[in-house]
Order: structure tokens, then sequence, then C-alpha cells
């Protein structure tokens, strides 16, 4: 029996990865002073139907539950921001700045870069008009990047305005009710014959591919870029009015991010959607609104793309794994003693491992180089002494049992003590 398609195993190596991953995602969030928070991964259907748009709805993993409930696994969380910001606003003081980290569910063909199930960072700033968050918002991301190594070789983050297209849309009297449809069309552009994007846009196809061609210009695209370059930030953005985002609910500034050799599909995804509280609370209560959420799968590819961040990341993962203290029992007798110091060690806090069952002393030491650990600790012959081995410089000395804690606690501060 095999996972089913686009679902993953997360084998050691894998987790270990995952929680590397999620470790940078939440250590950068915090530098921001975001705080974290989580939502359910079922939520009604029509959640979903209503506010996320076509795309999204046709790939949720959805069902009746045993209560006649129409349910869906969670493809994204914005939705669920959004309602839990309606109903709790009043008992936060804004702009409220929270991230949150988990997993999501989308039926999509499975393909490179694409699982039906994926991990997302989202990070968004609710309650503020004003254009220092969106560049808030977008230094965020480049600086979750770059924890992991990437420079702006690596990556760039294109960004755009929706409104470029919703004011020529307007300029051209074209209903409301069509915008949605034709900006899925315009965010397909990229990736679809030209003929086909141009029959679907019909009289709007030449102005259209016009801007396309051109690039747009804006005194609040100039604003955010200038912003982010008064960061040092500048050679990580780019503006790109072909970025439109898949999902209904933005209304303003979108981004995403991409590998700069434009090998992989977007690693992050973002923008303002100011309107989507006001749509799910009682009162219509309006509140400004705009975040981004990167992806596990995308960004693990790059890391192993690129050897800077797939060596940083496998150094943090060999030094997450290290134990602190092998023991090493060489003779039986001594088991029950060495166990009592080894629950009294645990207690501290070190990370301990020891032979389950009787084992040659050799391989005890095998085992203790093959966890990285810095000590071991020789029960024997020697009892009611230990012999405590630096494994690194291999020195030895010999320690009575009751002096062992204090030993060790000032060799693992201070290596060179043993
Ligand atoms: P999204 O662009 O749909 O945005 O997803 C964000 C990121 O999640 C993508 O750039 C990609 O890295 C990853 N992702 C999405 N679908 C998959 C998949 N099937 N397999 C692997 N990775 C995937 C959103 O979800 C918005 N809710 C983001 C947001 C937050 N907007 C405002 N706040």
């Amino acid at each position: 029996m095999q996972a089913l398609p686009g679902f993953r195993d997360f084998l050691p190596e894998g987790c270990a990865k995952r929680n590397c991953i999620f470790a940078r995602w939440r250590e950068v969030s915090r530098r921001y002073a975001f705080v974290e928070w989580e939502g359910p991964v079922l939520e009604p259907t029509e959640l979903y139907k209503k506010k996320s748009g076509s795309e999204i709805v046709d790939q949720l993993f959805n069902f009746t539950d045993k209560g006649e409930r129409e349910v869906a696994m969670r493809p994204e969380l914005t939705p669920t921001l959004a309602r839990v910001v309606a109903a709790h606003e009043r008992e936060f003081k804004k702009p409220l700045k929270w991230f949150s980290i988990g997993q999501f569910f989308r039926y999509e063909k499975q393909q490179r870069g694409r699982l039906r199930e994926h991990f997302q960072l989202n990070c968004d700033i609710i309650g503020e008009n004003d254009l220092a968050a969106d560049i808030e918002l977008v230094a965020l991301c480049i600086d979750v990047l770059r924890a992991f190594g990437f420079t702006e070789k690596d990556f760039v983050v294109r960004i755009s305005d929706r409104e470029f297209w919703t004011d020529l849309f307007r300029e051209n009297n074209v209903p409301a009710e069509r915008w949605d449809e034709l900006l899925q069309v315009i965010d397909k552009s990229g990736r679809e014959p030209r003929e086909k994007t141009a029959e679907k846009l019909g009289h709007l196809a030449d102005p259209v591919f016009a801007i396309l061609k051109s690039g747009g210009q804006s005194e609040k695209l100039d604003k955010l870029v200038d912003g982010l370059c008064r960061r040092g930030l500048a050679d990580f953005v780019a503006i790109d009015v072909g970025i439109v985002r898949g999902l209904a609910y933005y209304t303003g500034i979108v981004f995403e991010a991409f590998d700069r050799a434009g090998k992989f599909r977007a690693i992050a995804g973002g923008g303002r959607y100011d309107n989507l509280t006001a749509q799910l609370s009682d009162d219509a209560l309006s509140l400004p609104a705009i975040g981004f959420a990167m992806g596990d799968v995308v960004l693990g590819e790059l890391i192993n793309e690129i050897p800077r961040a797939r060596e940083a990341m496998q150094k943090a993962i060999t030094s997450d794994r290290k134990i602190d203290i092998y023991i090493v029992i060489a003779k039986e007798e001594r088991r029950t003693d060495a166990l009592t110091q080894i629950q009294q060690l645990r207690d501290r806090g070190y990370r301990i491992d020891y032979s389950l069952t009787p084992t040659k002393v050799a391989r005890q030491f095998q085992a203790a180089e093959e966890e990285g650990a810095s000590l071991a600790l020789l029960y024997g012959d020697e009892w009611p002494q230990v012999k405590v081995k630096n494994l690194a410089t291999r020195a030895e000395s010999l320690i009575s049992h009751d002096a062992l804690l204090d030993s060790v606690a000032k060799f693992l501060n201070m290596p060179g003590s043993v």
C-alpha cells in the first residue's frame, strides 16, 4: 500500500527538512513581530465557494459529513482568516500582524511543484490601509527567503497591481461580473498560446497585450519599490503587470516570488484583499488586509537546486539531530546505575542515547559517533567512577558518579574541560 497520489510520507530526513523550514518561517515572522495563530483544517464548503473563486473550488477535497454538512479540507487559509477576524476583530488592537504554519489540500493534477497536500507559511496584516503595510509584507517575504541562504541572484518577487486591469475594464465598460473571469485569463496568459488568450479576451486583447508588453507604471508601485529600495531590498523585486493571481478576492497590490532561472512554479504569492472581511462579517465590517503564503514544496525544490541553500539546510539538519551524550554500558551489572543517571541527565534536558540491549562496546562507541554525541560516558569496571570521553578530542578522564552531573554540565558548556 502506498500513500495516495500527491500525498507525502515524511521519513526522518524529510521531517527534519520540514522542521527546519518551519523553524526559519517562524523565526523570521517573529523578527517582524508577527504572532502565530491557527484555524481548523475542515471548513464549510460554502466558505470557499463564496470567497476563493472558481479555480480553487474545482480543486476542493470536499464531502458531506455524518451530520449532512457540506465540508471541505482547507485549500488555503485566507477565507478562514477573514472569518476569524470578522468574528473577533474587537478583541485586538489594529493592525493585526498574524502568521500561521499549516497543511493545505488541493485536488490538483500532480506535477513538479504541485501536490495534493502542502504546507504554507501565511503572513497577513489586517486593519492597515497604508502602503507601509504592503512594503513591510513584501520585505518579510524577501527576508524569509533570504533566511534560507538565497540571494537576489536566486529569486525575485514580481509585483503588480490589479487596479491596472480593473481600471482598463472600467474604461472599456466591461461589466463587473466579468472582471474575475478576465483576470483569470490574464493570469494564465503567460502559460497559454497567445491566440487562445486573444480569443478569450475579445476586444480587450489588443490593449491587454499592449500593457503586458510595455509593462505598467503607477505611482503606487513606484512608492512600493522605493520603500523596498530604502531597506536595501530593491534588487529582490521587479514590477510585472502580468502577475494577476488566480484567487478572486484580491483588490490591489499582488505579488509572487519566483526562482530567477524560471525553472519552478511560484514559491510564494499574495496581495491586498480589502473587501474580504466585510463580506464575511454580519455588520459588513470593512478591514483592509494584505498577506501572502509561501509553500514548502517549491521552496524545498529550490533549496535542493541552490548549493548554498542545500548545504545550509544539511548543516542545520545535522546539528539539530545531534545528541549530547551516549551512555556506553560496558558491564551489564552497571545497567541499572547507568539508567538512573540517564534519567537524571534527561531530566536536566540533555539528549541521551544508549543501547537498549547488551551490545559490544565498540558498537556502542560507533553509535555514539554516528549520532554526533559530544561525550560518551562509560559504565564498567571503573565503577563507582565513570569514564568520560570527549569524542572530538578523544581525551578521557575518570569522574566519580556522584560528581558526574556537574562535570557533564561544565563540559557541555565548555567542551575543553575534559
Ligand atoms: P496561492 O498562490 O494559492 O496563495 O498559494 C501560495 C503558495 O502555496 C504557492 O505559491 C505555492 O508555493 C504553494 N502551493 C499552492 N498550491 C500548491 C500545491 N498544490 N502544491 C504545492 N504547493 C502549492 C494562497 O493560498 C493565498 N491564500 C495566499 C494569501 C495569504 N493571500 C493573502 N494572504
